[in-house]
Formats: structure tokens, sequence, C-alpha cells
């Protein structure tokens, strides 16, 4: 197989694990294993007996329960888990894409949204929000857009890396014309848990309608990306079948203390997310006051929810030589849109650290010293 490089992760690659200020992560706060077992101390001896042999290629039913309990409608049978949601999406495009397919992805978003798609040969529209409207998706854009080979819609709910959360309304519009189309509806649900009020979090879409497949799992609400749990729901029973003989050929089967530590984490779920909510809430609010002092360069629509948000910046200059000067002389990692394939305009920054508050410190100061 084919397939281009993953911008977003080879821009990460090297200074990930090295950058001082990294300003523009996705993923939560992580806890220690130790920190986890906290939650829950009679783990501890389960983990030190944990037979380290192959577990099932579907997941642990402990698990899968687990997952389960996160959706309204869902059972056991109905979830699959992977090596994180990566590999849920890889999965679920070559399982229900063919060459010659079209489908439409909501963009700016995560590659693999739509370039496992580019290399299997299929025709990606990009559905671009209305930046003027905290990125809203226009359910119209899509009507006119499907063609006869249209195959499926990939959307991020809350989403990456805008922070926009689709209203009930939107979502139930998109739905509907999906439904009527007969059409895939892939939703990236990674960041759901993280909406700043609970009262609009969009329902999971695998609870909605049959052709959904919710996308979620551990790295960026829960804050465990080292845990490589992720999963994909659905009531398709036949995209699932397809997605766990392709598993055979991915990671086969997660990892056994992964799944034990994710099933540790799914039982104190709320724990953990509240946790990373405050904190995510506490850095938004530094981040306000930095924008309001520097709004001659850099405008934005808040985010909604989820970790991330993007900044348009209109000071001199793209933004790809500004997220190079601000590493190169402030040790600050911000992702500048070009990585996303979306312009030069923006960056993305991230607020689910809690050396959050030192990042956009430093970050301040660079801003105030490059005026
Ligand atoms: C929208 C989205 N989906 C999926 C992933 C992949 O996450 P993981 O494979 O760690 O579950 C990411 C990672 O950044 C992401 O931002």
């Amino acid at each position: 197989m084919r397939i281009a490089p993953f911008k977003l992760e080879r821009y990460f690659a090297p200074y990930e694990f090295s950058a001082p200020y990294l300003l523009c992560a996705s993923d939560c706060e992580s806890l220690s294993v130790a920190g986890l077992l906290q939650l829950e101390r009679s783990q501890a001896e389960s983990l030190r007996t944990l037979r380290l042999g192959y577990t099932q290629s579907g997941g642990s039913w402990e698990l899968r329960c687990a997952v389960a309990g996160l959706y309204e409608t869902a059972r056991p049978d109905d979830v699959l888990l992977h090596a994180g949601s990566s590999e849920a999406i890889f999965s679920f495009m070559n399982c229900a894409l063919s060459a010659g397919d079209h489908i439409i992805v909501q963009h700016p978003c995560y590659q693999s949204h739509y370039e496992v798609a580019r290399s299997i040969g299929c025709d990606v529209t990009l559905w671009v929000g209305d930046e003027h409207d905290g990125w809203s998706l226009d359910p119209d854009f899509l009507t006119r857009n499907i063609r006869s080979n249209t195959k499926a819609v990939m959307l991020t709910v809350p989403h990456n890396p805008t922070g926009y959360l689709m209203t009930h309304p939107t979502q139930r519009a998109i739905l509907d014309i999906a439904a009527a189309h007969g059409l895939w509806l892939f939703s990236d649900e990674i960041f759901r848990f993280l909406e700043q009020d609970p009262a609009q979090r969009p329902a999971a879409a695998a609870d909605l309608y049959e052709r959904a497949v919710s996308v979620g799992g551990l790295s960026k609400t829960f804050g465990l990306p080292g845990v490589r749990v992720g999963w994909a729901v659905t009531r398709d029973r036949g995209i699932l079948s397809r997605m766990t003989v392709l598993k055979d050929y991915l990671s086969l089967c997660n990892g056994a203390v992964d799944e034990l530590l994710g099933a540790i984490a799914l039982r104190h779920r709320d724990v953990l997310h509240s946790r990373n909510l405050d904190i995510v809430i506490a850095n938004l609010h530094l981040f306000d006051d930095l924008m309001a002092r520097h709004r001659s360069s850099m405008s934005w629509q808040r985010p909604q929810a989820g970790t991330v948000g993007l900044v348009r910046y209109t000071g001199a200059g793209g933004t790809a030589q500004f997220c190079r000067e601000a590493i190169s002389k402030a040790g600050v990692l911000l992702l500048p849109s070009a990585e996303l394939e979306f312009g030069d305009d923006h960056f993305r920054v991230g607020f689910g650290r809690i050396n959050g508050p030192q990042c956009i410190a430093r970050f301040d100061d660079f801003l105030t010293a490059t005026r």
C-alpha cells in the first residue's frame, strides 16, 4: 500500500518529547500506572498476576462491556476494540470503501480521515466549517456535494482542531441526509465528554443511526494515550465483522496490560474526564487573557469542547514561519495549519496539559517580545 506521510505526526516527532513548552498537544494530562491504580487499589494484584498471553481478538468482554456503557443503546457485541482509535479509522476505511468511491470529510481534521481513503483510490471532498460562525457545518453543503458514488461522511465531534461542537439540529440534519442516501456516517468522538456545557453534548452517532460508526478511545478525554485502547461502535454487524477480520492483519489483539488498565480507566471515567475538563477550562481562561492582550495579531473562535482550538494569525508572515520562530526562540511548540493541509493562516493550540499555565506564559512573553 502507498500512503502519504502523516504530516502532523511527522511534524511532532522531533519535538514531542523534547520541546519544553508543548502548547499544541491534543491529549489530556496523563497518569502513571500508580496513579491509575490509586483509583482502584485491588487491581494492583490483578496487574501483578496478569498473564501476558494473547487476548481475545475483539477485545476482552469486560472492556467491551465498559465501552458499551458509554453509549445509550450499544451492547458489548456492537463494540470492536482496537490498538488506539487510529487503527479503527484505518480499518473502517479499508472495510467500507473501494477505489472510485467518494467521501465527504469535515476539514481541517486528523489526516487519516481522508488520507487512508485517498490511498484506497477514493475521491475526497473536504467540508470546511464557517469560521465566522464558530466553524459550524452547513448541512446544505452535504446535500449539494453528494454524488452517485458517495459512500461516507467523516465527522469529528467534538472537533479537532477548532473545538467546534455540533449542535443537536445540525447533527440531526446530517444524519437525515446520510440516511436518505444510505451513507456511512463515521463519527470520530475521541474528545467526547469534554464539552464545556454537558447539556450541549450531541448524542453518539452510533446511538442514532444504523450505518453510523462511532469511534472513541482512551487517548484524549481520558488522558491515557500510552494505553493503546480505541474502539469502533456500530449496530451494523456487517462492517464490524469485516473490521474484525482486518484486525487479524493489524494489531491482532489488544495488549493484556492495556486491557486491564483500560477497564480500570473506564470504571473511573467520571473522575478522569472531570479532572481533565477542569485542566482544559483553567488553561482556556488563561488563554483568553493572552488573546485579549494580543488581539492585534490573533483572533479565534473560542473552542466549545475538546482540548484544542484554532487561532487565526494576522501578524506578518505565515504561521509556518511564526511557529518555527516560537519553537526556536522560545521553545513553544504550536501546530501550524500547513501540517493540517489547511493553508498558512492558522495554528492549533492545546489546553489539556497541567503545565498549560507555564506554556501560555512563555508564549505570551514570546508574543510580547516579537511585537
Ligand atoms: C481526531 C483524532 N482521532 C484519532 C486520533 C488517534 O488517537 P489514538 O490512536 O491515540 O486513539 C487522534 C490523535 O491525535 C485525533 O486527534
